[in-house]
């Protein structure tokens, strides 16, 4: 029953999620009251693991779902994981079960800074990170990234360090960053800590794509930058996403300093948060420990997936500008050239039945005029989407 071979075979096979009650699929459709081809939310329309669905099979003919401790066998699978895939070690009580890494995220925005106070993200950037300082009362400092005329971007260091100096003593950071697609290098993580540590600034690293790179390279954790109890470093990361598992909700915090778990768990349980569900922990685990060949052939399908949409792009919507992608499956694409604001672009692609993400959920300036897309799906429904979308730019405005 499981296939020897993850090849292109098997990740070309459509998968019907109609009826799933999938934000991506029903959701969409729920919300614009007819079928619309979803490039949105990121999330797969891949098969997960075999061996993850064997596993949840087994648990489920297990008649009784009583209370369940967080697992230590998906805490050690991700333990295992991690140093096979990236070099990163860390122990058991590192870990914090979460329900998902945006849980992560507000836990310690809470714990780890005060109401009025500035937690500085770098826009365009995942549009959670800017709600989760917002709906704490917190400031948001962003110092947003800077980009080149081919869509490459890189940090403001200069700009960061004037928000340091200014006090700011938290910072997001996304890596590898979603949506524009950079795997941060070692010298770049290396130069912003130390600004970090200069300044005893608080790191939160949302590490959730880590497993995506397409294009060589590799991928540094920022645990890898200073593995001494007392850095002030915490990493977000988990199965979810790697496996295509984001329904069942788990996720993990990972600190070596044992003064910010205790903060951020102190948090949670004020919150009422506990970890997970038990067949999270079963998935989780199964996922870790077997998913890498899966994984092997996922990575690939990706990337022969993003040479195709950059050819498909640049043959249908030439003036797209899209970003040179390092990692993750999303990639981000500047339609400034077509002189089209992103809520208008947004309505005519619904008018076309297809879904991007809005530039300006990444970045209210920084991500105007921009979509981002989801390619993680069968080429053939990349390559539909970018013919949905050249209609939609050639589309005159009372034209459905
Ligand atoms: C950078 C980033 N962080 C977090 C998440 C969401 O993770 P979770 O579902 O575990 O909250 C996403 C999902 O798209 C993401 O792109």
């Amino acid at each position: 029953m499981i296939p020897l071979h993850y090849d292109s075979q098997f990740f070309d096979e459509p998968i019907d999620r109609y009826g799933t009650d999938c934000d991506k699929w029903d959701g969409i459709m729920a919300q614009e009251g007819h079928a619309v081809l979803p490039m949105w939310v990121a999330d797969m329309d891949f098969r997960c693991p075999p061996e993850v669905t064997q596993a949840l099979v087994k648990r489920a003919t297990h008649p009784v779902y009583g209370y369940t401790e967080p697992s230590a066998q998906a805490a050690d699978a991700m333990i295992a994981f991690l140093a096979r895939r990236h070099h990163v070690m860390i122990s058991r009580e590192q870990q914090i079960m979460l329900p998902c890494v945006v849980t992560g995220i507000k836990a310690a925005v809470r714990a780890l800074s005060k109401p009025g106070e500035g937690v500085l993200i770098q826009s365009p950037v995942y549009g959670p990170f800017e709600q989760s300082i917002l709906t704490n009362q917190r400031k948001v400092v962003d110092v947003p990234l800077l980009r080149d005329t081919q869509g490459y971007y890189t940090m403001d260091y200069a700009g960061m360090e004037d928000a340091f100096r200014d006090g700011v003593k938290l910072m997001l950071l996304c890596n590898p960053h979603n949506p524009v697609g950079r795997l941060w290098r070692g010298e770049e993580l290396t130069r912003l800590y130390t600004l970090l540590e200069q300044y005893g600034v608080t790191l939160i690293s949302d590490e959730i794509h880590m497993d995506f790179v397409l294009n060589g390279g590799t991928f540094v954790s920022a645990l890898s930058l200073d593995e001494r109890e007392q850095a002030k470093i915490v990493v977000l990361t988990s199965a979810s996403k790697t496996f295509n598992l984001a329904g069942l909700r788990q996720a993990t915090l990972i600190s070596r300093n044992r003064e910010l778990r205790h903060a951020m768990l102190h948090d949670m349980r004020q919150a009422g948060v506990e970890a997970g569900n038990l067949f999270s922990f079963v998935a989780t685990e199964a996922a870790f420990r077997y998913g890498d060949a899966w994984l092997d052939g996922l990575i690939a399908y990706l990337a022969e997936g993003e040479r195709r949409l950059r050819n498909e792009l640049a043959k249908r919507v030439p003036k797209a500008v899209m970003s040179p992608l390092e990692a993750t499956y999303l990639a981000w694409i500047d339609l400034r050239a077509y002189g089209l604001r992103t809520d208008e672009l947004m309505r005519r692609c619904y008018a076309q039945d297809v879904a991007f993400s809005p530039g300006v959920y990444f970045g209210k300036q920084t991500g105007e005029g921009f979509l981002r897309i989801n390619f993680s799906c069968p080429h053939s429904q990349t390559m539909e989407a970018v013919m949905r979308l050249e209609k939609a730019i050639q589309a005159n405005t009372t034209e459905k």
